[in-house]
C-alpha cells in the first residue's frame, strides 16, 4: 500500500513537470521544448495510472482530444498555394465524423444534405437549425482533426444580415463548428456573408446549383450552361471572395466554368459535380460509400457521384446474417457470452432462487451453466479456421 502511495506521488510529480514543460513550449515559441514521443507516451501512461476511469469499461471510456491538431484556414491556404488538392466530405453524426477524421480528410462539412440522406426528405429545405445543431454537435465530438464547417439551413439566414450572424454564431457556439457555409450569391447573401465574416466567423460560399433554391431554379438543375449563367457563376464567386469567404463550393457546373472560376479566384474552389479543375473536391458521405442502396436514395443519388464502396450491400448482408443467426439460435455463441459467474456464486444463486420459490428459474440457470460449459469446451476443441 505504502509503495503504491509513493509510486502515485512520484507519478504525480512527473506529470506536473511534463505539463509545465509542455505549457512552456506552447506559451514561448522561441523556447520550443516540445515533448519527445516517448515522453508523450509516458505522460499518457502516467495520466492513465492516476485516472479513476477503469482501464477497460464495457463500452470503452472517453478519449482525450489531441490538442493542437485541428486543420486551420492557414493550412488550407498553404495547401492551395502549393497546388495540393483539398479534400472535403460531409458528416452528420459521431461515427461518420470518426471515419472522416481517421481518413485524414481536410474539411468535414455538416451539410444540410442531412435533410435528404439522414432524414429521408426529398429536398434540403425541411431541415431546421435545431436539427442541424444536433448533427453539428455529434460531428464535433467525433472529428478532432478536420476543419468543421456547418451549413446554415434554409430559413435561418435569408431575412437579414443580423439573422444570418445570429445563426452563424449559434452554429459555432452551440454546434461546435469552426466555420459556416451559406448558399447563393444574391446581394442579400453577399451582405450576409460579409456581416458573418465581420463578426469573426469564417465563411464558405456555395454557387452553381444551390439546392436550397430549387424553388426558383425549377429543380436540381446544373448551372452555368449558358453564357449568362456561366458568367454569373464566376461573378458570384468573385463577390463572395471579395467579402472575405475563405473558399467557395462550385456545385454542378460545366468543367470549363469551374476552371475559369478557379483561375479567377485567389481562394480555393471546392467542386461537386464540377469536374477536375477545382482546388478541391467534396462528396456526400453516404453517396461516396454507396451506403444507401434503396429506391429513395437511388432516386436522389446524383450521376456525378463516384461510389468508392458498396457499404449498403454490406449493411444489408450483415443485417440479414444477424437475423438468420438469431432466428437459428447461432448467435450469441460462447465467444460473445463474455460475462462469467464463479462456481461458488452459481451455487449460492441457485440456492437463493430455490428459497424464493423460483425452482424453474434455478433449473434454467443450472442447465445454462452446463450447456455453456459444453459449448465452450467443444468450441475450444474445434480447430481454428
Ligand atoms: O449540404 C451539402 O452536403 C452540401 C455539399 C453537397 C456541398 O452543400
Amino acid at each position: 500500500m505504502m509503495f503504491l502511495v509513493l509510486f502515485q506521488h512520484y507519478i504525480y510529480v512527473y506529470i506536473s513537470t511534463l505539463q509545465r514543460r509542455q505549457q512552456t513550449s506552447i506559451r514561448a515559441p522561441s523556447f520550443s521544448l516540445s515533448l519527445s514521443p516517448p515522453a508523450g507516451r509516458m505522460l499518457r501512461f502516467a495520466r492513465r495510472l492516476l485516472s479513476n476511469m477503469p482501464e477497460s469499461t464495457v463500452y470503452g471510456g472517453p478519449k482525450p482530444q489531441t490538442e493542437g491538431r485541428r486543420v486551420t484556414l492557414n493550412q488550407l491556404r498553404l495547401k492551395h498555394r502549393r497546388g495540393e488538392a483539398i479534400t472535403v466530405v460531409t458528416a452528420y453524426d459521431y461515427p461518420s465524423a470518426v471515419h472522416i477524421d481517421l481518413a485524414g480528410i481536410d474539411v468535414c462539412l455538416v451539410g444540410d444534405s442531412a435533410s435528404m440522406v439522414v432524414h429521408g426528405h426529398d429536398t434540403t429545405l425541411p431541415i431546421s437549425l435545431d436539427e442541424m445543431l444536433v448533427h453539428c454537435r455529434a460531428v464535433a465530438r467525433g472529428a478532432s482533426r478536420p476543419l468543421l464547417v456547418g451549413d446554415l439551413p434554409f430559413g435561418s439566414y435569408e431575412s437579414s444580415s443580423s439573422q444570418a450572424v445570429n445563426t452563424a454564431v449559434r452554429v459555432l457556439k452551440e454546434g461546435g463548428m469552426d466555420a459556416i457555409k451559406l448558399e447563393g450569391g444574391a446581394p442579400s447573401r453577399i451582405s450576409a456573408a460579409k456581416a458573418i465574416v465581420e463578426a469573426g466567423i469564417a465563411v464558405m460560399g456555395h454557387v452553381g446549383l444551390t439546392p436550397q433554391a430549387i424553388s426558383v431554379l425549377g429543380g436540381f438543375r446544373p448551372q452555368g450552361k449558358t453564357v449568362c449563367s456561366a458568367v454569373k457563376v464566376v461573378e458570384t464567386a468573385l463577390a463572395l471572395q471579395e467579402v472575405g469567404c475563405f473558399s467557395v463550393v462550385l456545385e454542378c457546373v460545366p468543367g470549363p466554368v469551374a476552371a475559369a472560376t478557379t483561375s479567377a479566384l485567389q481562394i480555393p474552389t471546392i467542386g461537386i459535380g464540377a469536374g477536375p479543375y477545382c482546388s478541391g473536391q467534396v462528396l456526400v458521405y453516404h453517396d461516396l460509400l454507396g451506403m444507401l442502396q434503396h429506391p429513395h436514395h437511388a432516386k436522389v443519388t446524383p450521376k456525378f457521384c463516384k461510389q468508392y464502396g458498396r457499404v449498403g450491400d454490406m449493411i444489408n448482408k450483415s443485417l440479414s446474417d444477424f437475423k438468420q443467426e438469431v432466428e437459428n439460435r447461432i448467435f450469441p455463441g460462447p465467444s460473445h457470452t463474455p460475462y462469467k459467474i464463479g462456481e461458488d456464486d452459481v451455487d449460492g444463486f441457485l440456492k437463493e432462487l430455490e428459497k424464493l420459490g423460483l425452482k424453474e428459474a434455478a433449473a434454467a440457470a443450472a442447465s445454462a451453466v452446463e450447456n455453456l460449459e459444453k459449448i465452450g469446451r467443444s468450441s475450444m476443441e474445434t480447430p481454428a479456421r
